[in-house]
């Protein structure tokens, strides 16, 4: 049989392509080596969700007295937590697995490669076995960066150094947790952790934690999770892993910080290798796949989409790519845009943003107004938040007066920003945007104060 797509990699980029093709009415062939739901759902997004509503929780009752809840002091059974985060992983790779069943969509569970050309077509094997397909995808995603760091890869196999991958199935609460990296996955295991009961050390080789987020903001989520007693090691470069600790280089003075186990979350690396790529000639650069609007790489009928092509790594980028990938194949042209995507750190309090902030638009020299405003404008903010220091950032375009970002750190962030994305991706103008209702209360009512106080 020649498959009309096969799709290389079962995450949100793999099997969403595989769910929109085969209801479109392709015949689909997805090889994924370990289970569906790739990491987002494995050793990802759901997994450390389900650990930090466990924190937030803890983090309530421990403050209850504040709100006029009375309770004892409350701690984590995280041995608990990760069973619970075994169950809910279960449910959702189970949802995939059966939605692609019901689409009629063959599953093999095996590591595939490209072999080369066949008719007018791909040839693909895997364990030992020789498939054909018209189309492929390639969505085999991204793995925790590994870079030389001297003592890495020993501290790795003796267990002692953990990725995002191992850190979820650890059942003891570790009593010192250095976090290499104050990304995104660092400020959301140490926010657990950190919850949990471990002390926790942030060591980041930069000023700011949270990636390239508002450095207001990043400087406030620090400031919050200092108070809760995690501690920053900002500018400094991790450069050597011991068995009991971690060596970083700050001012050009070497130091260590001791630990019983150690999170590296220094970035991610596209999987482009073992797959045969080279065997079709796909263009590969820094690791990943080169692909252009259309998510087609440089090779006929070969498309790429999610972590793999390097291009935004989020489970939402890639969902979105693999059906601008998939509407491409059917003829149906569609093309990616980037410039709205929000990105959001789940900590307590949440982080949220999408479009320009205020650094990226200046380095690209637009004429910008910068409205902040605290967070305390939205009435249920206050009632919701005893002492919070939320702030609201909007990003506005002088020259054709439309918002061009919207950045925010306080809770429901994550739930609201979707609703900022319209606005920024619909390039809406802010004459337009004041004539909108929002419901009252609500958090997200920030959004419209903010709009009228420009
Ligand atoms: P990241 O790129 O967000 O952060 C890595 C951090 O490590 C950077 O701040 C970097 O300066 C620092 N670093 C690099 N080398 C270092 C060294 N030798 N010593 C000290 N610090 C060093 O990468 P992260 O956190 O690993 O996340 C990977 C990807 O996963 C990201 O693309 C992220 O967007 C995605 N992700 C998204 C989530 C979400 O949407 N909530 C959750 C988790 C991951």
């Amino acid at each position: 049989m020649v498959y009309d797509l096969i799709v290389l990699g079962g995450g949100p980029a793999g099997y969403l392509a595989c769910e929109r093709a085969a209801h479109e009415g392709m015949s689909v062939l997805l090889f994924e080596k370990r289970e569906v739901g790739g990491v987002c759902l494995n050793e990802g997004c759901i997994p450390t969700k389900t650990f930090l509503y466990t924190a937030k929780l803890k983090d309530g009752a421990e403050h209850g007295d504040k709100y006029g809840v009375v309770c004892g002091g409350a701690s984590i059974d995280h041995a608990k937590v990760v069973k619970r985060k075994d169950k809910v992983v279960k449910t959702l790779t189970g949802g995939v697995a059966a939605m692609l069943k019901g689409l009629k969509v063959e599953t093999i569970k095996a590591p595939a490669a490209i072999i080369g050309r066949k008719g007018n077509g791909y040839e693909v094997e895997a364990d030992g076995k020789h498939y054909e397909g018209v189309r492929l995808l390639i969505a085999t995603g991204s793995e925790a960066a590994m870079p030389p760091i001297d003592g890495l890869k020993e501290q790795f196999e003796a267990g002692f150094a953990l990725t995002n991958r191992e850190i979820l199935a650890v059942t003891d609460v570790p009593k010192e947790l250095v976090v290499i990296g104050g990304g995104v996955i660092g400020m959301e295991m140490a926010s657990y952790f950190n919850s949990a009961g471990s002390t926790v050390t942030v060591v980041e080789m930069l000023e700011q934690v949270g990636g390239p987020i508002d450095v207001e903001i990043a400087a406030l989520l620090k400031k919050n999770y200092e108070k809760k007693g995690i501690t920053f090691k900002m500018g400094c470069k991790v450069t050597k892993i011991e068995k009991d600790g971690v060596v970083y280089e700050t001012g050009g003075n070497s130091e260590k910080v001791k630990a019983d186990k150690v999170l590296v979350s220094i970035g991610r690396t596209p999987n482009t290798e073992g797959i045969g790529l080279e065997n079709i000639g796909v263009l590969v650069e820094r690791r990943a796949v080169v692909t252009d609007e259309y998510m087609k790489t440089n090779q006929p009928n070969v498309y790429a989409a999610g972590d793999v092509n390097g291009n935004s790594m989020l489970a939402h980028t890639a969902y979105r790519e693999a059906e601008v990938a998939v509407n491409n194949m059917l003829g149906k042209k569609d093309r990616m845009k980037y410039n709205a995507i929000p990105g959001v750190i789940y900590t307590n309090p949440e982080v949220a943003g999408v479009g320009e902030t205020e650094q990226s638009a200046k380095e690209k020299g637009l004429d910008v107004t910068v409205k902040t405003i605290s967070m305390r404008f939205a009435g249920r903010y206050v009632a919701e938040n005893e002492g919070g220091d939320g702030i609201c950032k909007l990003i506005v375009d002088n020259k054709w007066n439309k918002l061009i970002g919207v950045h925010m750190i306080t809770n429901y962030a994550s739930e609201i920003i979707w609703g900022a994305d319209v606005l920024v991706a619909k390039e809406m103008n802010i004459e337009d945007i004041k004539k909108m209702v929002f419901p009252h209360p609500t958090v997200s009512e920030i959004i419209r104060e903010a709009i009228w106080q420009l």
